[in-house]
């Protein structure tokens, strides 16, 4: 078995497991960010993608299941409680995934989603968010349920072998996988072994709602895209235009540029570069026909923080406007450096 463990900087952690005889692949938990990072992996590996799996509906990362299906065609597998549209290989409880040589056991464990499930494989378990080293998933999020939570841990998981090792969706520590005895002796959460208490117990974590997460459940659950998806997937179709570059060329005689200011009017009012026009990225498409008739004219897009104005180079790109660049970097960073302003 091919076996790799992949963090993400908060500590998210996908797999990527192989069958060494007959190269085929599975991803586990694949994070939106990484998706250069796991083609890169296979190749190395020589391995071939057959399948993605969410363990469950993430709430605090975004899944590149969806993305990497996408580009790999290959089947996402999650359990068949999972909402999500682009779930193309439903799974259950006892069911198994053959991958080459190897079988990768489902486990329905539900309790910090009801979609969640747990991947055994040889001598390890991947817990998704049902365990993790020192704590378990949360009960508290969208679909969580502290009693079936219970009964997936103390009356499912915890049965495996005692050495099995344990892989966890998220770890907040510098160890890399724990053991079912070493958690079931030193997990605190797993010292209240009585139903009642441990509900309890999860009933009163009071944790703090975790970052992104109507963003998260959003776009994992239906697909959608998150907005600095969207923004990178523009960023891969438009130039860029550093800050020093347009300084020079508004300084010059013939600057060959059209500086188009996408903010809203008051930060338009309050401060500009010096010969920018200004339409509203909202009002972009409306104001397009009246305000820009050259469609051969180099456009620099420009707003607050250079993330909006490469939505809107990206869109004058698709209605015509074949030069239409974007600034690097936003009306901020300008004013920072110290070039100059109209006000
Ligand atoms: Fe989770």
């Amino acid at each position: 078995m091919i076996f790799h463990q992949i963090a993400t900087a908060r500590g998210c952690q996908s797999y990527l497991i192989g069958c060494s005889e007959q190269r085929s692949a599975i991803i586990i938990d694949p994070e939106l960010t990484l998706q250069d990072n796991y083609l890169a992996l296979l190749a190395k590996e020589g391995l071939r993608l057959h399948y993605l799996l969410d363990t469950h509906t993430h709430a605090d990362h975004f899944s590149a299941s969806q993305a990497l299906a996408k580009r790999l065609q290959v089947p996402v597998i999650m359990h068949r409680n999972s909402p999500a549209p682009f779930v193309s290989f439903h799974v259950d409880d006892g069911e198994m995934i053959r991958l080459g040589s190897l079988k990768l056991e489902i486990l329905h464990t539900p309790g910090h989603t009801e979609d969640s499930i747990c991947i055994y494989v040889e001598d390890r378990v991947l817990t998704g968010d049902t365990l993790l080293l020192g704590g378990t998933g949360r009960s508290d999020l969208p679909g969580g349920n502290p009693e079936k939570l219970y009964n997936s841990l103390f009356n499912r998981l915890l049965y495996l072998p005692p050495e099995t090792r344990v892989y966890p969706a998220h770890i907040y520590s510098n160890r890399q996988y724990s053991s079912i005895s070493n958690e079931l002796a030193t997990n605190p959460r797993l010292q209240i072994s009585e139903r009642a208490a441990f509900i309890q117990q999860m009933n009163n974590l009071n944790l703090s709602m975790p970052d992104h997460l109507s963003e998260a459940l959003r776009t994992n659950l239906s697909g959608g895209k998150t907005v600095a998806g969207l923004i990178a997937e523009a960023a891969e179709k438009v130039p860029f235009m550093s800050l020093s570059e347009v300084a020079l060329r508004i300084q010059s005689k013939s600057p060959d540029i059209l500086l188009l200011d996408v903010r809203e009017s008051d930060a338009f009012r309050q401060g500009r570069i010096p010969g920018a026009i200004h339409i509203p990225r909202g009002q972009l498409e409306l104001q397009v026909n009246d305000r820009l008739q050259d469609p051969t004219q180099r456009i620099v897009t420009y707003c607050q923080f250079g993330k909006i104005s490469t939505l809107a180079a990206a869109t004058l790109k698709q209605l015509g406007f074949d030069r239409a660049v974007a600034l690097d970097g936003g009306f901020n960073a300008w004013q920072e450096q110290g070039y100059p302003i109209n006000n």
